[in-house]
């Protein structure tokens, strides 16, 4: 039996997804624990291709069940919409189930923070998606949870006492208002499409746990994009750092095994926020490819060109620092197959000196590099599937990233699809 946490090491899309298909074929359950449908995990597998927003990337392993945890803001709309998208591809969706204090992502959150990007000042460069507004609900204590769709005569009161809070802000944002009969018609309709499937989930996890089960949890976004950790305020609004798995779920941080974080064999972001080695256009163009390929860097929940850069491992150390790695997942090795040269951040200055720590936003904007550049290894490394038979250039690249982290690089994705994947003992 085993507790593993699965989280991204840098600014997210570092390949969560395509890591967790891989892992849920031991596993017996897969927990979503933080974020909303701001989330795009990209999975290739025997079902098909599918960027997955809500629902676990662990759906596809039968007999394994998936978890939409507390610590979530969730989209019922958005959530339906998924499990039909997924049913019709022949994706057993029976055994998806949803906390009961997850909080319910409302249209007016969506209205808020797509009005806030609009204004500019503000602008974060949000997916739209409604996120930081339904956490603020959350924190505001304004917000509606699962829970709430199992008793809807109390569900009513309680859209009653708070609408008029929403509205006045959505009139000040010059949004169209919402009525409590239109939010409350909605509740009608998801408490009979999804009712049957939320559940108390402290008992439902920790229950899991003691029967010995394997359990993995699924990060969303990456450390760097954390609201207490991250670049602030270029973050989302919750924790994507494994020790919140625990508080999320409630059980006990020392049943944890596993942390398993997964980076980019380079450097991608969406949206606003210091990137230290963020590349010209001309030189990402090649590395983000027209969009036509599965695996070209256009962000998988809104279709935006990423940022793109050479790998930076003060970040990726900072990531194993805060979260406790005990081991690395390295995807997109086989993009970097063409290269004649590879150049790779291993520290920073500030203010011309060598820093030995992770700034905060304002300063990592000032941050220059630190470079080592490294031969590439000018072969595709594709149809490799054991470590030993990687280039020696390869080789080097990942040693280089196990002696600066401190952490084994136990998974190596070399393709997008389920078992283009080197796994070291
Ligand atoms: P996530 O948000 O961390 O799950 O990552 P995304 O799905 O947003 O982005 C990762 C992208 O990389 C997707 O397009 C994946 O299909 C792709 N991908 C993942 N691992 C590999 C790999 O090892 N090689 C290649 N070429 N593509 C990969
Ligand atoms: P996955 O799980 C990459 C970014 C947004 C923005 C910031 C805040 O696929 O790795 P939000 O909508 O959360 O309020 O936006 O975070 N962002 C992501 N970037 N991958 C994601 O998810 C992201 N989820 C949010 O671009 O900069
Ligand atoms: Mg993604």
């Amino acid at each position: 039996m085993s507790v593993t946490i699965l989280v991204g090491a840098q600014f997210g899309d570092e390949g969560k997804g395509k890591i967790v298909d891989y892992l849920s074929e031991n596993m017996d359950m897969v927990v979503r624990f933080q974020g909303g449908d701001n989330a795009g995990h990209t999975v290739v597998n025997e079902s098909g291709s599918f960027k997955l927003h809500l629902i676990p990337c662990g759906i596809f392993k039968k007999g394994c069940k998936a978890f939409n945890g507390t610590g979530m803001v969730i989209n019922p709309d958005e959530l339906i919409k998924e499990l039909n998208e997924i049913e019709s591809k022949g994706v057993d969706t029976s055994e998806l189930y949803i906390s009961e204090r997850a909080i319910i992502l409302m249209p007016y959150h969506i209205a808020l923070d797509s009005a806030s990007e609009a204004g500019g000042k503000t602008g974060i460069g949000t997916t739209k998606r409604g996120i930081g507004y339904a956490y603020a609900d959350r924190a505001r204590r304004n917000a509606m949870r699962f829970e709430n769709l199992k008793d809807l005569e109390y569900m009513k009161k309680r859209l009653e006492a708070v609408m008029p809070t929403v509205n006045a802000e959505l009139k000040a944002k010059g949004c169209r208002e919402y009525s409590v009969e239109e939010i409350y018609e909605k509740a009608v309709y998801w408490a009979s499409v999804l009712g049957k499937r939320i559940v108390e989930p402290v008992s439902f996890i920790n229950n899991a746990i003691d029967r010995g089960e394997n359990i993995l949890f699924e990060g969303q976004l990456g450390a760097m994009k954390d609201i207490d950790l991250g670049i602030y305020p270029y973050v989302t609004s919750s924790n994507p750092v494994a020790a919140y798995a625990a508080v999320s779920a409630g059980f006990p941080v020392k049943k944890i095994d596993n942390i398993v974080g997964v980076m980019k064999a380079f450097t991608s972001a969406v949206g606003d926020g210091p990137f230290p080695t963020e590349m010209n256009d001309e030189m990402s163009d090649g590395f983000r490819g027209t969009g036509n390929q599965i695996d070209d860097e256009f962000g998988a929940r809104t279709g935006r060109a990423r940022r793109l850069g050479w790998l930076d491992l003060p970040i990726v150390k900072f990531a194993a620092t805060v979260n406790g790695f005990t081991s690395i997942a390295i995807c997109k090795v086989d993009k970097l197959d063409s290269y004649d040269k590879i150049k790779v951040c291993v520290g920073y200055k500030l203010n011309g000196k060598e820093i030995d720590y992770m700034p905060s936003a304002m300063d990592l904007y000032k941050v220059e590099p630190v470079y080592k550049e490294m031969d590439g290894w000018k072969t595709s490394t594709k149809g490799i599937r054991s470590y030993e038979n990687l280039p020696e250039n390869a080789k080097k690249y990942i040693e280089l990233i196990e002696n600066y982290t401190g952490v084994k690089v136990k998974y190596i994705g070399v393709g997008p699809a389920h078992d283009e994947i080197i796994v070291r003992d």
